[in-house]
């Protein structure tokens, strides 16, 4: 077990008078709980608005917790390099003003470790963008290069767990089929895990062996990917399969 999640709760208060005279709360994660296994993808699934990115942010810390417990192995003993998150838009998540060199030298420098010779253009190659975009600015990236270079970023300082949080999204169908298949391509030859976010259940399956299904903040269903596709015992997690078919 690298990750365990117990009674997991964030909830947003309401601002007076808003919605409600008296206040109240956003129950965007609503009592979680769920282990990740070494070296395993998790994928988790839900529509719209049913606290995923609320829940990853939890997961690396990036927001405090209401309540709850998360308890990190050692392997994740330093969160901020042993876990990586990835964004569904890659233009929010680079600064508009460094270039690709730069934004992939970062991590390096954030942790005080120079880049060795050759760093950077390892990491380019795993994602498969030419040295020849170095230079270039986020805006002067297409869709596809963008998310690469997030990728990139994120796989900088070798972390064992790596979030990815509806990192299609954003994308086209032929380029989400490439990064798709890149993802896949690098957890074999990383074999860190993953924790895979998205509301498309047709995309989470192709990628996840085991599935948590989302709902108003809760789990609804959780199990392996193929019993989960096959005998879903939530009427939720039907609609989900249906609405794909
Ligand atoms: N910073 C915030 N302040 C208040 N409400 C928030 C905040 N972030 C998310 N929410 C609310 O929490 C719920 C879950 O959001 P989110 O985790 O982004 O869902 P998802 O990623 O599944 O679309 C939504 O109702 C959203 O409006
Ligand atoms: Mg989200």
């Amino acid at each position: 077990m690298i990750l365990e999640v117990k009674g997991l709760k964030k909830y947003y208060p309401i601002e007076k008078g808003l919605f409600k005279a008296s206040g109240g709360f956003i129950r965007a994660v609503d009592g979680v709980s769920f282990s990740l296994a070494e070296k395993e993808t998790l994928g988790i699934v839900g529509e719209s608005g049913c606290g995923k990115t609320t829940l990853a942010k939890l997961l690396l810390k990036l927001i405090a917790a209401t309540s709850g417990e998360i308890i990190f192995s050692s392997k994740l003993s330093n969160l901020r390099k042993d876990a990586a998150i990835v964004f569904q838009d890659p233009l929010l998540s680079l600064d508009p003003r460094m270039n690709l060199k730069d934004i992939l030298l970062e991590p390096f420098q954030a942790h005080g470790l120079k880049a060795e010779r050759g760093s950077i253009n390892r990491l380019l190659e795993l994602v498969g963008l030419s040295n020849t975009l170095l230079t270039r600015l986020p805006r002067q990236l297409s869709g596809g290069e963008r998310q690469r270079a997030c990728i990139a970023r994120a796989l900088a300082l070798s972390p064992k767990l790596l979030i990815l949080d509806e990192p299609l999204s954003s994308l086209d169908s032929i380029i989400q089929k490439q990064i798709l298949e890149l993802l896949l391509k690098l957890k074999e030859e990383f074999g860190m895990a993953y924790i895979f976010i998205s509301h498309n259940i047709a995309v989470v399956k192709k990628i996840s062996t085991r599935i948590l299904v989302m709902f108003q903040g809760k789990i609804v269903e959780q199990g392996a990917a193929d019993e989960i596709l096959t005998q879903p015992a939530c009427g939720y997690t039907k609609k989900l399969l249906e609405a794909v078919r």
